[in-house]
């Protein structure tokens, strides 16, 4: 089934998944983004990939695996560095479209921002983590007024889309509308649950407080369900574990964004979210 979302020819069109979770959420982006990239009329892909490797980071592979089957940014946020072979790598490879948040320390290997190059114009890719029960983090909201004031001093005027990887509604809530008018969507990412609060702010910026996921439906948020019950049941809590077999359906939950590619303002902002079969039987 593909939805009626009609898009004029002169709108720059942008989906973007939630967040990938392990191999079921990868089999998924292999088995169906390129068809559903072409359904919608997609100029630019963006996913959040921090749980890709396992629901633990991300991997070299797992990266370029993902970049191969349809997606042209990935972006991340406090588990990026999982996996230690992506501390080296996000330094040594500043050409690659692999983000981590802005508001690391000073330092942090990897970059938080990426210029994508579509055939309606460039749009910048922004990766935000939020400091409620990160509080590692510097504070978004200053990182960013220095980061578009920087950009406007530049003078580069193209759209922005930022993944605001967060646990707090509210603060994603907040941070939304912090923003609105001054980029073209902030869309939350990090519980891997799924909100219906996808709208037009009063300035044109398009705001979601979260994606969702791309994994595995039955779980818990990707996690295999008895292993994520047994804390709550028992209190000898083990690690959770991610579901070893990407058998069942999955959940593809995605936002895709129509922009006016001068203004960068958003004119319309629409969940596509899926349930796709079981490609294994
Ligand atoms: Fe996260």
């Amino acid at each position: 089934m593909v939805f009626d979302f009609a898009k004029p020819a002169s709108l720059l069109r942008v989906m973007m998944l939630g967040e990938i979770y392990s191999k079921a959420g990868r089999k998924a982006v292999s088995m169906h983004l390129p068809r559903l990239r072409h359904e919608y009329h997609v100029d630019l892909v963006i996913a959040n990939a921090e749980s890709a490797a396992g629901g633990y980071g991300l991997t070299v592979g797992t990266a370029q695996e993902l970049l191969k089957n349809g997606i042209d940014v990935l972006t991340s946020g406090n588990r990026i560095f999982d996996q230690r072979e992506m501390v080296e790598w996000m330094g040594t490879n500043p050409q690659e479209p692999v983000l981590r948040p802005l508001n690391y320390p000073a330092g942090t290997p990897g970059k938080a921002s990426f210029q994508f190059k579509t055939a309606l114009g460039t749009v910048e890719i922004l990766n935000l983590n939020g400091r409620v029960y990160f509080n590692e983090m510097d504070s978004p909201f200053r990182v960013v007024d220095q980061w578009l004031d920087q950009r406007q001093q530049a003078g580069r005027v193209f759209p922005v889309i930022i993944d605001f990887h967060a646990e707090a509604t509210s603060e994603k809530v907040v941070l939304g509308w912090y923003l609105d008018g001054r980029v073209s969507a902030v869309l939350g990412t990090h519980t891997r649950t799924p909100t219906a609060d996808a709208r037009l702010l009063r300035n044109g910026t398009a705001h979601v407080s979260d994606i969702g996921m791309v994994g595995q439906y039955h779980s818990v948020a990707g996690l295999e369900v008895e292993s994520a019950l047994k804390p709550f049941i028992t209190h000898l809590a083990g690690k959770s574990r991610p579901n070893k077999r990407p058998a069942g359906p999955v959940t593809f939950n995605s936002i895709l964004l129509d922009i006016e590619p001068v203004s960068g303002r958003s004119l319309a902002i629409n969940r596509l979210d899926l349930m796709l079969d079981d490609d294994t039987k």
